[in-house]
C-alpha cells in the first residue's frame, strides 16, 4: 500500500512573517487529516520558524532544493546537513530550477544522492516541456531523466512528482487520464530498470496546476499517489480541500 502524499510547494513566496501566519491558519485542520502525508515546502529562510511552530504535528516539512557539497566555500548556497535539522524532505530537480538554473540531470542526480545521506526524503521532479510534449518525446525525456536514479534511492523512500511543464502554473492542467497513462509509463520504465516491487512501492505525484477544483480527477486515478501543488497551496482553503478530498478518495479505494 503506497500511502497518499500532498506537497505544497511554496516556491518564492511568503516572508517569515506571512509564512508563520499561514503555518498557524494551516495547522489546526491540517492536523486532523490522517491517511495522508501533509508536506509543506516554505523558503529556507521560514523553515527554523515552520519547524518550531509544527513541533508535535503531523505534518511534515520540506525544503525546496539544496546544493550537494556538505559544506565550504560554496557563497549562498545550502548544504544537506543544513537542512536535516530543519526538515524531512526536498524537491529536488524542479522544472524551474532545471529551466532557470540550469540544472543537469547529472547535477539532479548528485543533490538527490547527497540528500539520501543525511536521511532527507528526496520529491524528485520530472516532466517535459511543452515543445517535447508536442514533437512525442515524453517517454524519452523522463526515462532520460531517471536514467541514474539509484535502486538504492527508491529503497530509501524516494517520492517522484511527475510535473509537465506546460501545466505548471498555467491553469491548464493535464486530464486525470493524461497523468495516469504517463505515470504508469514511468512505472513501467522504472520496473524495467530495477524491478517490480520498487516500481510498484515508489509514490509518484502529479503536480501542474492542481487545485482544490480538480484533486479528486487526479486522486481517483490507480496510479496517481498523491500531488506536488504549487499556488493553491499558499490558500489555506484550497490546500486544505485538495488534502481533505486525497485522504476521502484514496480511502475507499
Ligand atoms: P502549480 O505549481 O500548482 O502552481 O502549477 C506546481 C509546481 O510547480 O510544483
Amino acid at each position: 500500500m503506497r500511502i497518499p502524499m500532498i506537497a505544497g510547494n511554496w516556491k518564492m513566496n511568503t516572508t517569515v512573517a506571512e509564512a508563520v501566519a499561514l503555518v498557524k491558519e494551516m495547522r489546526p485542520e491540517l492536523d486532523q487529516i490522517d491517511n495522508v502525508d501533509k508536506v509543506i515546502c516554505p523558503p529556507f529562510v521560514s523553515l527554523a520558524a515552520a519547524k518550531e511552530l509544527l513541533a508535535g504535528s503531523s505534518i511534515k516539512l520540506g525544503a525546496q532544493n539544496l546544493y550537494f557539497e556538505e559544506k565550504g566555500a560554496y557563497t549562498g548556497e545550502i548544504s544537506p546537513l543544513m537542512l536535516a535539522e530543519l526538515c524531512q524532505l526536498v524537491i529536488i530537480g524542479h522544472s524551474e530550477r532545471r529551466q532557470y538554473f540550469h540544472e543537469t540531470i547529472e547535477l539532479v542526480d548528485k543533490k538527490v544522492q547527497a540528500a539520501l545521506k543525511v536521511g532527507l526524503k528526496p520529491i524528485l521532479c520530472i516532466g517535459e516541456t511543452p515543445r517535447e510534449n508536442e514533437a512525442g518525446k515524453t517517454e524519452e525525456v523522463l526515462s532520460r531523466q531517471l536514467s541514474l536514479t539509484s535502486e538504492q534511492a527508491y529503497h530509501t523512500g524516494l517520492v517522484l512528482a511527475y510535473e509537465p511543464i506546460w501545466a505548471i502554473g498555467t491553469g491548464r492542467a493535464a486530464t486525470g487520464e493524461q497523468a495516469n497513462q504517463t505515470i504508469g509509463f514511468i512505472r513501467r520504465y522504472i520496473a524495467k530498470q530495477h524491478g517490480r516491487e520498487i516500481a510498484q512501492s515508489v509514490r509518484i505525484l502529479y503536480g501542474g496546476s492542481v487545485t482544490a477544483d480538480n484533486i479528486a480527477e487526479f486522486i481517483e486515478q490507480p496510479e496517481i499517489d498523491g500531488a506536488l501543488v504549487g499556488g493553491a497551496s499558499l490558500k489555506p482553503s484550497q490546500f486544505l480541500g485538495i488534502v481533505k478530498q486525497t485522504s476521502e478518495i484514496k480511502r475507499v479505494k
